[in-house]
């Protein structure tokens, strides 16, 4: 019988919302195919600040590296916004990614057909499709540079430090050509290379790697140019390699040609087989506790952590497919479209989970 052992970090702000439905759609999933589902749960983030004083304890890394996937909600919020950033929720984030080698975060974008009208931008921009994964390096960059504040010529200055080593790119990019064998076989390297070093550096690297992938089409783009070809024609896109900062900007400015950021999922993976599953969104203070955040990205992101973790191709694709079936029976206010109902949090969850022991 398979076994799944999930840690569920839900975190704060309405990360309990969102995991919550996750959840009762992996048991559907474990239920209606008879698998042993083996759950435990840690603090990360704000939650793990107030009970424990900080973001990241050592029980809950030992708690996620003994499990095969574990599933975060979300982390942060206003009220932590005076900690200093060692102590802030968001630093617990950035811990659990390196402690875990995750370097590799993966953030699928695509247009359900039905949302085309939700999209902000006009159906033409968006009718030839979009199908765009993201393949964003996690653990480097200057999210975790050598950061400081100092004074030049007696002014209050700061300063973070972008540093890439040939190492942390070579890695991340066979994770973006591999996937890109999967998929329309091109890869755009998003990068700064006509200012920045580690840009340079960036193509040194990508372009060594492309040699043992001559079936796959690689182009550079600088970022400023990838931010508007985002929107002018995104139909270009198949693989999108980028570094840590321009990774987390470009998937939020994608996810809006979806239609929300509340849909868009995202896998973080390393070496290993063990992996972090996470909606790309953030803890939504404004409507946390009203039963209205959109969890079909943590719902997806349950997909893609059977998929990628557990090997389950089946039961992910089910889940994809009752998610599309959720967007007829009803929505968030996010996605809100005057001809399908309002649902709530739950409501969505609660369908899914039912649709998929069907499917299944
Ligand atoms: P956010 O992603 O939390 O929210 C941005 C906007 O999108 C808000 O209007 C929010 O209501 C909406 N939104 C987000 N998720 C939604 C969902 N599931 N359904 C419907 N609407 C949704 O970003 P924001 O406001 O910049 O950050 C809030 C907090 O989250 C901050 O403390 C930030 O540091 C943290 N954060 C945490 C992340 C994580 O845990 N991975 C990622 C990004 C931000
Ligand atoms: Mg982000």
């Amino acid at each position: 019988m398979n076994t799944l052992k999930v840690c569920i970090l839900a975190g704060d702000g309405v990360g309990p919302e969102i995991t919550a439905e996750a959840v009762k759609v992996l048991k559907s999933v474990c239920n209606a195919k008879n698998y042993e589902l083996q759950l435990t749960e840690g603090l990360i983030g704000g939650c793990a600040v107030d009970a424990e004083g900080i973001p990241l304890s050592p029980a809950t890394v030992e708690k996620c590296r003994a499990a095969g996937a574990v599933l975060l909600g979300a982390v942060g919020g206003p009220q932590y916004d005076s900690l200093p950033s060692n102590l802030r929720p968001e630093a617990g984030l950035l811990a659990i990614r390196t402690k875990l080698g995750l370097f590799a975060n993966l953030r699928p974008t695509k247009v359900f057909p039905i949302l085309k009208e939700v999209s902000p931008l006009k159906n033409k921009i968006i009718e030839n499709g979009m199908d765009i994964l993201v393949v964003r390096e996690l653990t480097g960059g200057i999210y975790f540079g050598e950061k400081g504040v100092t004074e030049i010529d007696g002014e209050p200055s700061a300063y973070d430090v972008m540093m890439y080593s040939e190492y942390e790119v070579e890695r991340i990019a066979k994770v973006a050509f591999e996937a890109a064998c999967k998929r329309r076989h091109k890869v755009t390297c998003v990068d700064k290379a006509n200012v920045l070093e580690s840009s340079k550096l960036w193509r040194r690297v990508v372009d060594r790697v492309a040699a043992d992938y001559p079936n796959v089409e690689l182009c550079y783009m600088y970022v400023d140019n990838a931010a508007m070809q985002l929107m002018r024609n995104p139909s270009q896109f198949d693989v999108l390699l980028t570094e840590n900062m321009f990774g987390d900007i470009l998937s939020d400015e994608a996810s809006m040609l979806a239609g929300s950021i509340g849909i868009l999922p995202s896998a973080s993976t390393g070496h290993g087989t063990l992996g972090l599953y996470e909606p790309i969104h953030g803890s939504a203070p404004d409507i946390a506790g009203k039963g209205i955040a959109n969890p079909l990205a943590t719902i997806l992101s349950v997909a893609m952590m059977l998929r990628y973790s557990f090997h389950l191709e089946n039961e992910a694709l089910s889940i994809e497919q009752a998610v599309e079936d959720s967007l007829f029976f009803g929505r968030t206010p996010d996605l809100a479209d005057t001809a399908y109902p309002a649902k709530t949090t739950a409501e969505i969850g609660s369908f899914i989970a039912e649709r998929v022991a069907e499917i299944l």
